[in-house]
């Protein structure tokens, strides 16, 4: 597959207008992305969980144009509210987009979103935001394109929202994705998430992420930023190779169900994104006082209880806590008794891996067949 494959040819009908709804999940990535090259291409590739319960729901309607124009237009509706602010991330999103959607700037859109969490917990938005959006113009091509195949339905759904968001093309499927081009996984592209095909052991199985809000706040440096800094730092060509090398012990680790070496491997990545952060020029730090509390107390209790709880960390303060789901009793009541007063309002929440998106409608309200 190449770029060229995701402009399409010719539609069988114009939809004049439409509407489709789409629940589209976020990620946590076990081997880390930070840093890319245009156009949002991956310098090393990364595997993730696929979320359950932190989601974005978007509708996106769409009305042709009455008089044609040579611009995007559309309004973004945030929980209801109009958001001008939202604009030019979308625009610029929508002129990534178009050779292979070269039909956006012949309508009207109107976006509505809602996250499952709160905007402003620190959880990034971006990966099941830009994915739903994604989702949404991909269930409309099909009603042009009825006979698209779901493969490459998913496939260019996971391409378009990779040109949003970088980690959102691995939010289309579940349970783990991996993203990038890697000798060891079939099909892997550093254009698109592919699910990853390989047997998995069952302890991974709905595997839980707790996700606890130790800061709320703006981040001092954006991920875009974050990146960039990649491009000249001295560690980068190690890094990437060490990714590389991590994704194909995690790909053992997932096969045989060995925690130890998945804590390991999990934690190390985590720290090592960090590294990356303190170690660019302009240095930056995310973690917060917080955060060191409580993967202190998490190596505390590891060591003292002998389960299989560990941490990672995304370009933010929050501490995610992964653990196997059949130890879920006891590491929620060390969250609750031990990591709680670490978190900005005592809040955390309760996740574990998921399937991927789910398209909650698709209508086509009046639609015109064009001539073969
Ligand atoms: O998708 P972006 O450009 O916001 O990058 C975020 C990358 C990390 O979340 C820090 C790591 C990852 O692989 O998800």
């Amino acid at each position: 597959m190449t770029e060229r494959n995701f402009i399409p040819e010719k539609l069988s009908s114009i939809q004049e207008k439409g509407q489709c709804t789409w629940k589209s999940p976020s990620n946590i990535a076990l081997v880390k992305y930070w840093g890319k090259s245009d156009p949002q291409l991956p310098k090393n590739p990364s595997i993730s969980f696929t979320l359950d319960a932190c989601h974005t729901i978007t509708t996106l309607s769409f009305k042709q144009k009455e008089v044609k124009d040579d611009v995007f237009s559309f309004d973004i509706f945030f929980e209801g509210k109009k958001k001008e602010d939202f604009k030019p991330k979308i625009t610029s999103f929508f002129e990534r987009i178009e050779i292979y959607m070269p039909f956006l700037k012949a309508y009207y859109f109107e976006i509505h979103s809602e996250n499952s969490f709160p905007h402003s917990s620190g959880i990034a938005s971006s990966a099941s935001g830009l994915s739903a959006i994604a989702l949404c113009l991909m269930s409309m091509e099909k009603l042009m394109n009825p006979s698209m195949e779901s493969s490459y339905f998913n496939q260019k759904a996971s391409f378009l929202a990779r040109l949003g968001s970088g980690s959102a093309a691995r939010s289309i499927e579940g349970e783990l994705v991996v993203w990038g081009t890697h000798a060891e996984v079939a099909g892997s592209s550093n254009l698109y998430g592919v699910t990853l095909e390989q047997a998995v052991h069952p302890v991974f199985k709905k595997y839980q992420d707790t996700i606890l809000l130790v800061d709320k706040g703006e981040k001092v440096v954006s991920s875009t930023v974050g990146h960039q800094l990649m491009h000249k730092h001295p560690f980068a060509a190690q890094r990437f190779e060490q990714a590389s090398q991590n994704l194909s012990a995690m790909l053992a680790v997932l096969k045989e169900g060995d925690l130890d070496r998945f804590i390991e491997i999990v934690e190390s990545e985590a720290l090592t994104l960090h590294a990356m952060m303190m170690t660019s020029m302009p240095y930056f730090i995310l973690m917060k006082p917080n955060t060191m509390e409580i993967i202190q107390k998490i190596w505390d209790f590891r060591a003292s209880s002998k389960l299989h709880v560990c941490f990672t960390l995304d370009a933010g303060a929050n501490v995610h806590v992964l653990y196997p789901e059949k130890e879920k009793e006891a590491v929620l009541e060390f969250i609750e008794n031990e990591l709680v007063d670490f978190c900005q309002k005592k809040h955390y929440i309760c996740d574990s891996a998921g399937n991927g998106a789910v398209c909650l409608k698709k209508e086509a309200l009046s639609s015109t067949k064009l001539e073969k």
